[in-house]
């Protein structure tokens, strides 16, 4: 039985079911599965095991610290993009040792706060990025140890705004610059260049894109070790889709299949990025209907929730499936926008859904568990929502709800 199903009538996660929670816990609320969570980690981890390889689980797509606990508990690494996630990532109980940290933009302070920390790679992006943590470790009296994050120029043809392997995208280093980029890295002496990184996208749906990058840094190693640059890793980032609908998708051993034709000769340690695979599946949102409402053109269904708790409908045209809590209900199927009270017309968590609804109804906006909370906001000061986590029979409050007080929170008033 899937993590989230109908029993009853009545829609659940695990044990437990959302009507249960939404009257423990209020809405809009995240309930996430630590069986769903733990089970799409294991299955990746399961499929790797013919490499020596490390899931480091990209931290952004959901960085509740019970979240960052199940993976650190799973031996998960992590992979970050900032300080605070590092800051997390070590409260969560997680180990510097297996985080790689990449990202376009690290500071100063966070160049040091990961030295500090003793992690496993930075993913540097820039030449300019390269000089500075150079010099930082000499500084330090240490070695940074390091890995590449060139750009494929491939295609992942995916939505543009979370597409990062073209050469027009800010992220990485180009091929052709790569092979000076890492000359100039093995001469310098606080840096030990141990690995090459990519990344191409998020939510991509076929593996054409996944093997034309593979083979581009496979054809780079190479030239690498030619030239006795020898590396340790080969980090081949995130990006792996989900089903928000009823698309295909690849399976992990699918993906793995890739790896092995493509990388597999190079005999390296595999270190892989995945976030979305991960949780996208194990959460949704549960909302409740406030209103409902009919213009000549439209049927709006008022939820409580709004795009400031989930941005990608409105962010990425991103599609959720939204599912009624009871099953049934007297009410006509009528296809309604489903809309949140924020004072944009972009404000939208669906639309054009046939669902049978009255005022008080409870849904919930499916595979939300990825880049949900993560990228949630205050907008219209709306206080960030509860998130809970579902073990077996089972609920744990992993979140508390904010108040009006944290809303304002290190706010003044001018003297
Ligand atoms: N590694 C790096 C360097 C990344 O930038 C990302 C995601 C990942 C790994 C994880 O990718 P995943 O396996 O989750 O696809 N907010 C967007 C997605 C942005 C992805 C950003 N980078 C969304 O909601 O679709």
């Amino acid at each position: 039985m899937s993590d989230f199903h109908y029993q009853n009538g009545l829609y659940y996660a695990e044990g437990v079911s959302l009507a249960e929670i939404a009257k423990q816990y209020g809405t809009p609320c995240y309930v996430y599965s630590r069986h769903a969570i733990e089970k799409q980690w294991t299955m990746l981890d399961s499929a790797l095991e013919p490499f020596k390889h490390l899931i480091c689980y990209a931290v952004k797509a959901n960085s509740n610290l019970a979240v960052l606990n199940l993976m650190a508990r799973l031996g998960s690494g992590f992979d970050i993009v900032s300080a605070g996630e590092l800051h997390r990532v070590i409260k969560a109980g997680g180990d510097s040792s297996r985080v790689v940290f990449s990202g376009v933009g690290k500071r100063p302070d966070e160049i040091r706060f990961a030295l500090e920390q003793g992690i496993k790679c930075f993913n540097i992006e820039s030449a300019d990025e390269l000089v500075r943590i150079n010099l930082i470790a000499a500084e330090m009296d240490k070695v940074a140890p390091a890995s590449l994050r060139v750009n494929p120029d491939v295609d992942a043809e995916t939505h543009p705004y979370i597409s990062t392997g073209l050469k027009e995208n800010k992220f990485g280093i180009t091929f052709e610059s790569a092979r000076e980029i890492y000359q100039q890295a093995a001469s310098m002496e606080n840096i030990d260049v141990i690995g090459v990184d990519c990344h191409i996208g998020s939510q991509i749906t076929n593996l054409g894109p996944f093997a034309d990058a593979f083979k581009r840094l496979s054809d780079l190693i190479a030239e690498l070790a030619n030239n006795d640059i020898e590396l340790k890793h080969i980090d081949i980032g995130g990006g792996l889709g989900i089903a928000y609908q009823d698309e295909t998708l690849p399976s992990a051993d699918d993906y793995v299949e890739v790896i092995s034709e493509t990388l597999a000769e190079h005999d390296m340690e595999l270190i892989l990025e995945p976030g979305r695979s991960i949780v996208g599946n194990a959460g949704v949102l549960l909302t409740r209907v406030e209103y409902l409402k009919q213009t000549p053109e439209h049927n709006f269904a008022i939820v409580d929730a709004a795009m400031n708790d989930l941005i990608r409908p409105s962010l990425y045209d991103g599609w959720h499936d939204i599912k009624q809590i009871v099953e049934s209900s007297d009410a006509d199927a009528i296809n309604y926008d489903v809309v949140g009270p924020v004072c944009e017309t972009g404000d939208f968590l669906g639309k054009n859904r046939l669902l049978r609804l009255q005022q008080g109804d409870l849904l919930a906006v499916c595979s939300a568990g990825a880049y949900g909370f993560s990228m949630a906001s205050n907008y219209n000061s709306r206080p960030r929502v509860a998130e809970v986590m579902v073990d077996k029979e089972q609920v744990f409050e992993i979140r508390k709800r904010e108040s009006i007080e944290d809303l304002m929170n290190g706010e003044s008033l001018l003297p």
